[in-house]
């Protein structure tokens, strides 16, 4: 009975993140290597806040708060992705994690969105971000242009994955 139960939860927790994986997209983190590249681009003042949605191990939040010492809020879908995310918060109380569907999350208060999706979530994300993100919000967007706008930067490097910059 016990053996039962525990496959029901592993195969829950499998669950939620294989709906993730086909909501935003799977989980592949950005490179370590590029955390300084997304920190540069993001500019943060200390009284601003970063969202990032699909956020993964919650690397990219820890990096950009430490940085700039922001409000860094992390949405993760998958269960045990959003654990890894809070063993992370022992080492920086700072962090904020939510486990939720982004599409159900207000990003009204967000100065600067970050995210990693597959283009075919990009749109629907597209039609969030022009109803909630006020005007001057930054959005940054790893490897994957939002289609029909333009970029105010884009951060390009030879042989790494491009990172793009909006702003509303
Ligand atoms: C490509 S990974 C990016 C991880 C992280 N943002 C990074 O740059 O390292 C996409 C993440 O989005 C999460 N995800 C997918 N759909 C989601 C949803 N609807 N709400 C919240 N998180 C979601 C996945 O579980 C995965 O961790």
């Amino acid at each position: 009975m016990t053996t039962l139960i525990l496959q029901l939860l592993l195969l829950a927790l499998l669950l939620t993140i294989a709906f993730a994986a086909k909501s935003l997209a799977p989980w592949v983190p950005a490179w370590s290597k590029d955390l300084k590249r997304i920190a540069r681009l993001a500019d943060m003042k200390p009284d601003e806040v970063f969202y990032e949605v699909g956020c993964g191990d919650g690397r990219v939040c820890d990096h950009v708060q430490k940085k700039f010492g922001v409000k860094a809020i992390g949405i993760e879908l998958a269960f045990p992705l959003y654990l890894a995310c809070l063993v992370r918060k022992i080492r920086n109380r700072k962090l904020i994690f939510k486990c939720r569907d982004l599409f159900g999350v207000d990003l009204s208060k967000a100065d600067v969105l970050y995210f990693f999706a597959l283009p075919k979530s990009i749109e629907r994300l597209k039609e969030k971000i022009k109803k909630e993100l006020k005007p001057g919000a930054r959005v940054i967007s790893y490897t994957f242009p939002l289609p029909g706008w333009t970029p105010v930067t884009i951060d390009k490097q030879e042989g790494e994955t491009d990172i793009y910059l909006y702003q509303i």
